[in-house]
């Protein structure tokens, strides 16, 4: 599925990826990208390219976990990330710093000259993702639906009343999805703010179609200024991502599948220059 929106109206539409943007960099505050790959469309020999993008101490990373799908969907998401950026500047893919902030969100050290970028990836089994804006904070989350059991155990540890409701009252066949939808919305805030799970889940609620948050503590933070996407980027998956803008009738996402042809290439050029 590939979808775009433009300040509030949904559109669905075909993304033509077009051509690699420079000024997508002038835009890019009213702007966030999306990108997401399902690892069964990777082929064997693409692993080398997607690898070749990658800087040592990301290798050296790969090589420590412990499953192999751990490993690959950890080389796709940094793969993409870097793509994504060398997509929207052109700069070389294996350049990419970045830094952690105090909760450990990394931040793009940005390269003379260009507007400071803001990323976020997650990763999941068989599904990477990554969201990219300018100066906005953005947060993107990604969950495999098979992966939870007795949802309703686990919504009263980390969901709002109003959220828990909503949820006892689904038909037994949903409960997962619906749960994975609020958790990622969930995770997507706390990771675009940058604290992770240390900001307790339950001190804001979602509501669904559209998405919408809502603090308890009207001062914690001005739910006004928040934009949210979920979707299912695959059958197996949830995707959220949401984004804090000073004007968010201006903002437009794109979301959708990378092109993967262009990491293949990237890869390819990435490897002959090493
Ligand atoms: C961030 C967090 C919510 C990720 O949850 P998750 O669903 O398991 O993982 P996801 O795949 O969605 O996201 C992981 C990615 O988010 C990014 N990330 C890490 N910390 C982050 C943070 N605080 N905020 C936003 N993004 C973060 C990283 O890129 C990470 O991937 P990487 O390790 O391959 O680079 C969770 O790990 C967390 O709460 N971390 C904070 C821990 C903390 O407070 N540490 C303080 C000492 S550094």
């Amino acid at each position: 599925m590939q979808e775009s929106w433009q300040g509030g109206a949904k559109q669905e539409s075909s993304i033509s990826h077009g051509p690699p943007f420079r000024d997508k960099l002038e835009a890019g505050v009213d702007h966030v990208t999306v990108w997401w790959l399902d690892l069964k469309s990777i082929r064997e020999d693409d692993w080398q390219l997607l690898e070749s993008l990658l800087e040592d101490s990301e290798l050296e990373r790969s090589t420590r976990f412990h499953f192999d799908r751990d490993r690959d969907v950890y080389i796709a998401a940094h793969a993409l990330t870097r793509g994504l950026l060398t997509w929207w500047t052109g700069l070389p893919a294996r350049d990419w710093r970045f830094t952690a902030g105090d909760h450990g969100k990394p931040e793009v050290t940005p390269p003379p000259g260009l507007p400071r970028l803001r990323v976020n990836l997650s990763h999941t089994r068989e599904l990477a993702a990554v969201a990219l804006t300018v100066d906005n904070d953005v947060g993107v989350d990604v969950e495999w639906l098979e992966r939870v059991n007795d949802v309703d155990q686990l919504a009263k540890r980390v969901f709002a009343a109003d959220e828990r409701a909503l949820l006892a009252a689904t038909p037994s066949e949903r409960k997962t999805e619906i749960f994975l939808t609020f958790w990622t919305l969930k995770e997507a805030y706390v990771k675009a703010i940058g604290k992770g799970l240390s900001q307790p889940l339950d001190a804001f609620a979602f509501t669904l179609e559209p998405p919408v948050i809502r603090f308890d503590d009207i001062e914690a933070d001005d739910a006004a200024l928040w934009r949210f996407r979920h979707l299912r980027p695959t059958d197996r998956h949830k995707l959220a991502v949401g984004v804090r803008h000073p004007h968010p009738e201006r903002l437009s996402m794109e979301i959708g599948e990378a092109p993967l042809d262009y990491l293949r290439n990237l890869g390819a050029a990435s490897s002959s220059s090493a």
